[in-house]
């Protein structure tokens, strides 16, 4: 039998991109489809989604007006839904675009070999059953080439912070065992890869029921038995930033000192609204320990703008504590509401034109602090690993030091390959990049 191709392509957050190797890696080992790697030539296009704000599903809407031209040169071609989105519209998107014939949500990929072999003959299928237990421990997923590998440790998530859609799109939390970890963090070694990021909506409260590990006794194996890999995680919930976590991190040389740490806001009154569970004065007293245990490190955070009843007042706590924190980054957004969600009954009362006006104070701010950290950094060496040529001139090149902050450098003749180590004297800066030549 001829293999069938599959595009798959992917938007949203890194948990997606590991779940498009997953998927692609159950759909190769049913030995039924190639996966490849643009839509031209493809039986199928599968879109994983994201539903986190209005946005990122307006733009997947977008993307399948423009797909209808790859169906009009193929006519048995097959477009799926899958991930968020799929879990959240249901039988809904079928209606909402006569192309999707496909929906899966996140904890039914097992089931994709069969239900795109099904949906040949023109029927539509959905599978959208959330799992209690489902992790995916056991499939080999397929990964790009590259140095850098995802690997989801615990999926879902139980905080139902007021304004979010995760814990309805991807159900609750669940941790993959200890021993399935380091089988394939070990496995990753051996295959080249230099270094792995630990995934998880609250990679933190990771918890292996059968041998009681919680997440920095996790870390601390990791780390161990890949001595030579660097090891991140993302994304951490404040309420779970322990001392043992920030201890463990100083303890090993090869965990990167990279936190990414949200606060969604500075007010107390937003933050009770919001049910994140902790106080301003508790993210800051996390912060502080953070600053006396490690000697480097770097902070990154999320923010939202224009949560509902957000007074001025509470935005300039936000704006203050940015100011207090000093973070080398953010990802920074405009309250959307989200049907479902706790929030979704309050009024979306702060206008628009006042929720732009303070993400992009928000904004402005935090490149004023970025670009002042980074200039802070010309004259300093950093180690630099070296992933690829940058978009704009091919001899030069980019790579992260360990604090994730992304170093551009010559690279003329191709003298440094990806995967390699070289140390980079830092020349210039901008809020985004760091600007140097390889030491020699
Ligand atoms: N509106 C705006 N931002 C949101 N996020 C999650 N839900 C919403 C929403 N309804 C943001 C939070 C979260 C990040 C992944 O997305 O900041 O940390
Ligand atoms: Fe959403 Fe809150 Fe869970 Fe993060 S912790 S995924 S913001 S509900």
């Amino acid at each position: 039998m001829t293999k069938q191709n599959v595009y798959i392509e992917t938007y949203g957050c890194q948990m997606n991109e590991y779940d498009s190797e997953i998927l692609a890696g159950i759909l190769t080992k049913s030995e039924k489809y190639n996966i490849i790697h643009q839509p031209e030539g493809a039986d199928y296009i599968l879109i994983n989604t994201c539903s986190v704000r209005e946005n990122a599903e307006i733009t997947i809407y977008n993307r399948l007006n423009h797909l209808k031209q790859y169906k009009k040169s193929k006519k048995n071609l097959v477009v799926g839904i899958i991930g968020c989105m799929a879990e959240r519209m249901r039988k809904d998107i079928f209606s909402k675009s006569e192309l999707v014939k496909i929906v899966i949500g996140p904890d039914e990929y097992r089931l994709a070999p069969d239900i795109l072999q099904n949906s040949m003959a023109g029927n539509s299928a959905i599978a959208v059953r959330l799992s209690r237990v489902e992790t995916y421990e056991d499939i080999q997923p397929l990964r790009k080439e590259g140095i850098s590998a995802w690997l989801a440790i615990m999926r879902g998530c139980n905080h139902f912070c007021s304004y979010c859609i995760v814990p309805y799109t991807r159900g609750r939390e669940r941790s993959r065992s200890v021993r399935s970890i380091l089988q394939e963090i070990e496995q990753l070694q051996n295959d080249g890869f230099k270094e792995v990021t630990l995934l998880g909506q609250n990679v933190n409260s990771y918890f292996d029921q059968d041998e009681k590990i919680n997440f920095p006794q996790l870390l601390r194996r990791v780390a161990k038995a890949v001595a030579n890999m660097r090891i991140r995680y993302v994304t951490s919930h404040p309420l779970d930033m322990s001392d043992e976590l920030i201890d463990t991190m100083n303890e090993f040389d090869n965990i990167c000192n990279y936190i990414h740490l949200p606060f969604q806001s500075g007010s107390n009154r937003i933050l009770n609204l919001m049910n994140r569970g902790y106080t301003r004065e508790h993210y800051l007293e996390r912060i502080s320990k953070i600053q006396t245990t490690l000697n480097e490190f770097s902070l990154s955070t999320d923010i939202i703008a224009g949560f509902p009843t957000e007074t001025d007042e509470d935005h300039n706590q936000t704006l203050e504590l940015m100011q207090d924190v000093q973070f080398d980054g953010a990802f920074m957004f405009k309250y959307s509401p989200r049907e479902g969600t706790k929030a979704y009954k309050m009024i979306d009362d702060i206008p628009e034109e006042v929720k732009v006006q303070r993400l992009n104070e928000i904004i402005e701010l935090q490149n004023k602090i970025s670009k002042e950290k980074n200039k802070l950094e010309i004259g300093k060496i950093y180690e630099v690993l070296v992933e690829k040529p940058s978009k704009k001139k091919p001899q030069e090149w980019m790579g992260r030091t360990k604090l994730n902050k992304v170093v551009i450098f010559d690279n003329t003749d191709e003298k440094y390959q990806t995967g390699d180590l070289v140390n980079v004297t830092i020349k210039r800066s901008n809020s985004a990049t760091l600007i140097g030549d390889v030491a020699v």
